[in-house]
Formats: C-alpha cells, structure tokens, sequence
C-alpha cells in the first residue's frame, strides 16, 4: 500500500519559505532528517517534494511520462525553449537520436584531442604572461566555451565572443538565482529585465550567425566527412522523417553553447580550488601528468594513464556538483517506490545535499579522491552529477576526456591558488556557480 512522504514537523510555509531563503542549510536539513524524501505543504498550490533517497531518485530519473521536466525552468530554456536540456516526449526523442551520434566513442576522441590542442594554446599564453592574479571561473569560462563551440559546432567563437559569451551567463545567472519567488505558486521564473534579455537576444543572434555560415561552408562542399553536431542537424533537415519546429536548429545550437560549456567550466573551477587547498592531492596530479604527458598537446592516449586526475575530477564533482539539482514535476498521482507523489508536485533531487550524506559516503565532506578507488556501491548508486535515466546527459563523455587533460595540463605546468574563502559564497541557480568569480593567482612552475 502507499503512503505519502512525511512532512517535515514545521508548519509548511515555513519551510517552503526557508527553501527560498536559506537553500543549502534547508536542504542539508532535510537530507538529514529523512532517508527517502519529504513532502512540503505549500497552502494553494502542490507539494514540494525533496527526494534524499538514491534508490527513489533512480527510479523518478527513469519515469519521464511520469516525471517531466518542469516547463520553463531556467535560462537555457527561456532563450531557447525547444532545445535539448528542456523538450520532452517525441520532439525530444528525435533530437536525441539526430544528435546522439556526434556524441559517439569515436568523437569523444576527437573533442579529447581538440581540447588538448585548445588548452596546450591557452597554457603557452598563461607561461608567457608569468605570474599574475586573475578571475579562474572566467578564464575556464572562456576556454570551454571556445571548445564547445569548436567541436560541436565546428567553429572557434575567439576570445572577445567567449568573453562576451561569459558575461551573458553572468547575467542570466543573476535572473535565475533561487529566491522565495521559486516556492509561491507558479513556480515558473519569468525573467524581464532588459539586460537579461539583451544576453538572450545576443545568445541567438550568435547561433544564428554560426547556422548560417555553416550552411554556406556546406552548400559551398567544405568538408563533406564533418560529423560535428551542427552538421548532423542541418543535414536532417533533409530527412523526410525528421520534423523540426520554428527555430528548432537555433534553439539547440544555443542550448548546446551554454549547456556544452557551463558545467564544464564551473567543474574545472571546482576542482582547482579544491587542489590548491590539498597540496598532496596536486602534488599526486602533477606528478602523474609529468609521466603521462609528452611535450605537444595532450590527447585522448594519455586518458590511460590519468587515472588519478581523473579520480580527483569525480571527487570534486561529488563535492561541487555543478547541476546541483534535478528537477522534475509530478504527472498525476503517481506512485514512486512505496509513496504516492501529488499531482504537479515540484520534485526536486538535491545532488548537492545526496552527494553529502554520510550513509552513502564516509567522511562526506572530506576530499578523498582516492574513495573512487575504492568503490562502494553505495557511494556509487548515490553518486549522480550528469543524473541518470533518458535525459541523462549527453555530454558526459565529452565532459570528462576534456576535463581529465586540462586539469592535468595546467596542474603539471602552474601552480594556481585561491584563498580557502574562495567557495565560500556560492549561488544556486540552475547551476551551483560563486557569487563573484574566483580570484587565483597563477604562477608558472619552476622550468617549465
Ligand atoms: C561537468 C560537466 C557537466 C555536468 C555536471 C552536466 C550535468 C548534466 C545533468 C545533471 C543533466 C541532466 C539534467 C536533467 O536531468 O534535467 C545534463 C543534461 C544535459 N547535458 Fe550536461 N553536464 C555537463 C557537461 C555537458 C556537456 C559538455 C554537454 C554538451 C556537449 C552537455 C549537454 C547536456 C544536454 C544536451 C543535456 C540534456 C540531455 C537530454 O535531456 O537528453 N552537458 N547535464
């Protein structure tokens, strides 16, 4: 028989209030107190649901027709609505398969390698400025947006577009910061401000300047074999099965510009801080990379050998998960494990607070990269930064072959140190981002 999940013993507008006020510590709370989820009450509208358990998060992530997403929840969608990260149902199951082949074995390679290339570029420049202080979640900004746009769309964007490109996501991160408006009834953010919509205009006019010029390289025979994602969409344009909406190619060219680089550089920002507060974890990095890296650009062979780089990107993901949260919304009463979730219920899956909880890792908030060797299974069922399901994520692949070489390239060639006050004001938009960037000091290693 199924129950509904307990409330929390406070009244619930408090906690619905608290949730919009105070995130992290009501989500700590909640993670705490209940192994499998609450169930907020909200007067007029709802529940709130907050799964803490894996095992329901699991099968919540499995059931989309039962747990869509939520309509218009966040930037990418507000300035692309039909893209990958926010369509459901048929459209989404054609974008999928026209796009998923640009995500295959053989072009994570590639990207691999393209990142190689990218960040052997951006380290040359780093060891002719010599030593100097500068923001790092701008700098990793700037280079994952060149590399995304580079390999799924087949075009470097350059240093001034992926600066204005960082600049654009700042403000739409400031639009979309979780505040009380995100528990009131219609928990919808309808962002209005003219700057917001100003970097929105500037996000599609770009990818529409770059749909345009690859459809001239096409129609000109350039590159015939170019299997990047951008090709594969305009070339399924031709496909009499394939039926695209409005400014559908658009609209996942821009997706994939913020949701190909966002991630990925607040990750890399992550675990950097994290490296320079634990010296013998990048002492371990460093010395691996001096094995494993020749002089020229690292690429994907090297990935062999980066085992324990790679261990320490999935720590920092556990403890810095960039998606911070899932979130999903109830189709009808439906029965989840041994629980029945409200219709409409806002569902939320907090993989900060799971990636936290001491049932599932020892020593939650301690940096032990070295717990990815070990390999609990139940480290490893709650452990969920891409998530997990259908709408898993796509980049995946692509997130962590790029990621593992940077990292491993610029802790074998700087040594890059923030305070241990760095992290401590961070913000929950969509993603887990600081508040006011990261300021670094970067410093060549000696002889290199
Ligand atoms: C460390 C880096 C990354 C993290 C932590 C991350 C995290 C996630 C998460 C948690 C989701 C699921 C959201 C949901 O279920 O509602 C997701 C979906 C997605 N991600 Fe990533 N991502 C990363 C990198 C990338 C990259 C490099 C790309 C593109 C190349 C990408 C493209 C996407 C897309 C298109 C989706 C939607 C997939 C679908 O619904 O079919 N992500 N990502």
């Amino acid at each position: 028989m199924s129950t509904r999940l307990p409330e929390p013993p406070e009244a619930g507008l408090l906690n619905a209030l608290r949730f919009g006020t105070d995130t992290f510590r009501f989500l700590e709370g909640i993670q705490a107190r209940f192994d499998d989820g609450t169930s907020v009450s909200i007067p007029g509208r709802p529940p709130l649901v907050v799964l803490t358990g894996p095992d329901l998060v699991g099968e919540a992530l499995d059931r989309p027709e039962d747990f869509p997403r939520v309509p218009a929840q966040d930037a990418v969608t507000m300035i692309a609505e039909n893209g990958l990260v926010q369509s459901e149902g048929a459209l989404w199951s054609q974008q999928r398969s026209v796009m998923a082949p640009s995500f295959s074995g053989e072009q994570v390679t590639a990207y691999a390698n393209t990142t190689g290339r990218r960040i052997e570029a951006r380290a040359d420049q780093w060891a002719a400025a010599g030593a100097r202080t500068t923001d790092l979640h701008r700098e990793m900004t700037s280079l994952t947006v060149r590399v995304a746009s580079e390999i799924l769309l087949g075009e470097d964007i350059g240093t001034e577009r992926a600066d204005q490109f960082h600049e654009w996501m700042q403000v739409a991160g400031e639009e979309f910061e979780f505040g009380i408006e995100t528990v009131l009834p219609d928990w919808v953010p309808t962002p209005t401000s003219g700057e917001f919509e100003q970097a929105a205009a500037g996000i599609r006019e770009l990818s529409e300047q770059l749909i345009e010029r690859r459809r001239e390289s096409l129609a000109a025979g350039e590159r015939p074999d170019a299997s990047d994602m951008l090709t594969m969409l305009i070339r399924a344009e031709d496909n009499p099965d394939i039926d695209y909406p409005e400014n559908q190619i658009r609209d996942e060219v821009a997706t994939f510009l913020i949701a190909g680089h966002e991630t990925t550089a607040l990750s890399l920002t992550y675990t950097l801080c994290l490296l320079s507060w634990h010296p013998e974890a990048r002492r371990r990095v460093r010395q691996e990379a001096d094995e494993a890296l020749g002089d020229g650009p690292p690429t994907h062979d090297d990935l062999a050998e980066l085992t324990y780089t790679r261990r320490v990107y999935d720590e920092a993901l556990r403890l810095y998960p960039p998606a911070w949260g899932v979130f999903r919304q109830a189709n009808g009463d439906v029965t989840l494990g041994q629980y029945t979730i409200p219709d409409g219920s806002a569902v939320i899956m907090p993989l900060w607070s799971i990636h936290r909880d001491g049932s599932y890792f020892e020593q939650p908030d301690t940096f032990d990269p070295d717990r990815w060797e070990r390999r609990t299974p139940r480290a490893v069922d709650a452990y969920r930064p891409f998530s997990s399901g259908p709408h898993a994520c796509i980049g995946r692949g692509f997130a962590l072959a790029g990621s593992t070489l940077v990292l491993a390239r610029l802790v074998r060639d700087f040594d890059i140190d923030v305070p241990e006050s760095a992290l401590d004001d961070l913000r929950l938009t969509p993603t887990l981002r600081p508040a006011d960037g990261v300021e670094a000091t970067i410093q060549p290693v000696g002889g290199r």
